[in-house]
């Protein structure tokens, strides 16, 4: 299992204590937050990222930021509720996990504040409980969703396992979840040699992937991203699992910048193409893949990355975060209850309600 958790909550005093991801693999710092400026810079500057973690330091972000204050009302605590949500909702808009633990945080908040005797410590005692729940939640999924994926493995022979980006532990508060069944099946004596692609233009498969998988003591090589095709044409790859930040209803996958080439080039060579994704990255109120919203990014990262320039600084720069990979290129998503084969929407809708 992972050793570092990048996101989790300090109670006296109440802070969100986050893994700077952003000193990667250079060190690991913690940063103390209780500031929705600072919580809001973290989440946009990706000191904490993955789908899972964003939504997990919003959560606990709602409750570090209400606990600094003694309101004058409820009403004026229901406002900043609503003022905070609207604030760290504008984070970044691809990953659903983000909108689905605000909602719950919300949804806590309506239950408590219309209750007969409501008040603000017992407000603050639901929204920690179910913070909690969510950072809980998502530990447990990451196991369930690493146990179905080894199912797709043997112990009979060495696989050779394509990641792309970082959805691993330091994208959740535990085992990951496209990183999940390497995890488990290491602990088993699984053998896998991953291959993660770098991912440019923030490098989160080299600083990030190859990082926690060495710390964890997995047998790891980073590839540029451009080496794809080539490794999968040598037959070093017998299988892509990749996290995902958004499933539309018709199982179309939003995941970083480059993962729908790698499912392109997974197919022309006949190699299965998983995702790995908790019922939190669904959202079946979008339809299709055409209708996700995706991040567009500074242009600096792609040509001023990590303080070196690398591109003129009178070029244009095109910097979209993430794509989508169509569900019909998918063999199967694995999630924390089970594995749907060749997704599509009929299959996920009777899977997401099992
Ligand atoms: O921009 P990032 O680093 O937040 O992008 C992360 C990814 O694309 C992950 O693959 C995804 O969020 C799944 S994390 C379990």
């Amino acid at each position: 299992m992972p050793t570092t958790i990048p996101v989790y909550l300090q109670h006296d005093p109440i802070k969100l204590i986050l893994l700077d991801q952003t000193k990667l693999p250079i060190a690991e710092e913690f940063l103390y937050l209780d500031t929705r400026q600072s919580i809001l810079e973290a989440i946009k500057k990706l000191r904490v990222r993955g789908a899972p973690a964003i939504g997990i330091a919003a959560a606990y972000g709602i409750y570090v930021c209400l606990s600094q204050k003694e309101y004058q009302s409820l009403a004026d605590m229901e406002q900043d509720m609503k003022e905070l949500t609207e604030y760290f909702a504008s984070s970044r808009p691809t990953a659903v996990n983000l909108f689905w633990a605000l909602d719950r945080m919300n949804k806590t908040f309506t239950e408590y504040r219309n209750k007969p005797d409501a008040s603000q410590a017992e407000i603050l005692a639901s929204l920690l409980q179910e913070s909690q729940s969510i950072f809980d939640e998502d530990q447990e999924m990451g196991k369930a969703i690493g146990m179905h994926g080894l199912s797709l493995f043997d112990k009979k022979r060495q696989w050779g396992v394509m990641t792309h980006c970082n959805a691993g532990g330091l994208a959740t508060s535990g085992y990951g979840t496209a990183l999940a069944p390497l995890y488990l099946g290491h602990e088993q004596g699984y053998q896998f040699k991953v291959y993660s692609n770098e991912t440019r233009p923030l490098l989160q498969g080299s600083r990030l992937t190859a990082y926690e998988l060495t710390k964890g003591g997995l047998d790891v090589t980073v590839l540029c991203d451009n080496m794809v095709s080539l490794v999968m044409k040598e037959k070093k790859i017998d299988a892509v699992i990749v996290g995902a930040d958004r499933i539309a209803a018709n199982g179309d996958t939003a995941n970083k910048i480059g993962t729908s080439g790698v499912a392109i080039l997974a197919r022309y060579y006949h190699i299965p193409f998983y995702v790995a994704a908790p019922s939190s990255t669904f959202d079946v109120s979008t339809e299709t893949g055409r209708d996700i919203v995706i991040e567009l990014r500074d242009g600096d990262e792609v040509v001023n990355g990590f303080g070196k320039r690398t591109g003129p600084k009178e070029a244009q720069v095109y910097n979209p975060a993430f794509d989508v990979t169509d569900a019909s290129l998918i063999t199967a998503i694995i999630t924390e209850k089970g594995i749907i084969e060749s997704p599509n929407a009929e299959k996920i809708r009777s899977h997401l309600s099992k």
